[in-house]
Formats: structure tokens, sequence, C-alpha cells
């Protein structure tokens, strides 16, 4: 059995003391649950959000970091300093990187790599476009973004790798893929890490759905016999909303 994993994403979202705040409410609302429960905030609030969550399960993600340790990257921040501040998983290749910030299969993959190399638990986003699903395409795209994001990721390092499925069609846009839509290409990405490495890695790996999940839609979708969790953009900033996400994960 995998244990579910519910994070959050709150993108470009709260300044420090709103994400405090945010957290605050979260809190109570999703203890003891039965699964993990991860926000993923911007970084300058990254120090009050570590601070929010002590004492609590929850845990604190970043939304994307640097493939160097260390130089002339202006505007950048390696996955040294997440670890330094006591960052544990950061979200990488998210489609809004991808989109309006130039992301590649290829940055994405050397980010995957220096991110584990520093210790770090990656969340790494894969997913078509609404184009490319009208093309019938959809499972050679995830399949080649995941075999590239992945090239040089062993089976042991697995273990700290979560895959999100996000369709971008589905990103923000109300338009949720159905729950069939949704585990078919979570058991495509499981079929290719078993592919890639063997079926006991493909089985143990947390495959999470996101794209416009909400409070109603989430119970069908995490019932899904490959669908592991749950990557949450709007619901995830209400509060009530994410802990009802949480214990759809639950049930
Ligand atoms: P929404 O839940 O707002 O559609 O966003 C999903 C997402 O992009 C999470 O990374």
């Amino acid at each position: 059995m995998r244990t579910k994993v519910i994070a959050g994403n709150w993108k470009m979202n709260k300044t420090p003391q709103q994400a405090a705040e945010l957290i605050g409410a979260i809190r109570p609302l999703v203890e003891g649950a039965g699964c993990r429960v991860l926000v993923g905030v911007p970084f300058v609030d990254l120090p009050a959000a570590l601070d929010a969550v002590k004492g609590s399960a929850i845990g604190v993600a970043a939304q994307n970091c640097h493939w160097e340790k260390a130089g002339a990257f202006t505007g950048e921040v390696s996955a040294e300093m997440l670890c330094a501040l006591g960052v544990g998983t950061v979200i990488l290749g998210h489609s809004e990187r991808r989109t309006y910030f130039g992301e590649t299969d290829v940055t994405v993959a050397k980010r995957v790599r220096a991110a584990l190399d520093a210790g770090l638990e990656v969340i790494l986003c894969v997913g078509e476009t609404l184009d490319q699903r009208e093309q019938g395409i959809t499972a050679e795209v995830v399949a080649m973004q995941v075999k590239v994001a992945l090239g040089t990721v062993s089976g042991q390092e697995m273990a700290r790798v979560i895959i999100a499925y996000e369709p971008v069609w589905a990103i923000g846009t109300g338009r949720t893929a159905t729950a069939a839509q949704a585990n078919e290409v979570c058991a495509l990405i499981r079929r290719t890490l078993a592919g890639l490495y063997s079926p006991a890695t493909a089985d143990a790996a947390v495959i999470q759905y996101g794209g416009s999940m909400n409070a109603g839609n989430a119970a069908e979708l995490l019932a899904q016999p490959d669908v592991d969790g749950g990557l949450i953009g709007g619901a995830s900033l209400k509060p009530q909303d994410f802990a009802a996400i949480v214990a759809a994960a639950r049930s």
C-alpha cells in the first residue's frame, strides 16, 4: 500500500505573514491525516512556512531550484540553499515553468539531478497540452517527459521522487480530467517506471494527479488505483477545501 501525498502548490500567492496565517488555519484541519500533507510555497515564504509547520506533520516544499550549487544565475535559488533552510521537498517541471519560463525536459532533468544530489525529495510534474491530447499523443508526450527527467536517476533514488501528472488543460481551468483519464495516464507513468527500473520500483512510486482537483471531485480521483495523491493549486489556498481533499485521501 502506498501512502497518499496531498501537496498544495500555492504558486505565486501569499506574503510570509499570510503564509503563516494560512498554515495556521490548515494545521488543525489536517491533524491526524492518514496521508502525507505538504505545502508548496513561494521562496520568500519558506522560513515563515517552516516555522508555522513546526510540531505538525505538514511538510514544506519549494516550487523550483537551479541545477548549480552557486554562481552567476541572477534570480535563481539552489537546492543547497533550500536544504540549508530545512526544506525537504521541491516541485520541479511544473507546466507553468515550462510554458512561461522556458523550462524544457532537459533543464528539468538537470534540476531533478541537483535536487536529489542535495538530498531533497522531488515532485516532478509532467502532463500534456490540450493540442497534444487531441492529437492522440498523450502517452508519448508523458512517457518522454518522464524518461528525460529521470535520465540520471537511479532506482534507489526513486524513493525520493514523486511524479505529479498534471494535464495542462486541467490546470486552473476548472476542467478536471475524469477519474478514468487521470488513472489511465498515472498507470501509463507507472508502466514507464517499470520499464526504466523494475516492477517493484514502479509499484512503490507515488504518482499524484493535479489539475482543478477540489473538495467535490477529490474522492473519486483519489479512489483510482494508480492515483496516489494530488497536487492542488487553487483549492490549496482555501483551508476548508484543502482539508476536505486531505480527508478524501484518508478514506
Ligand atoms: P489548480 O488546482 O489550480 O488547477 O492547479 C493545479 C496545479 O497546477 C498544481 O500544481
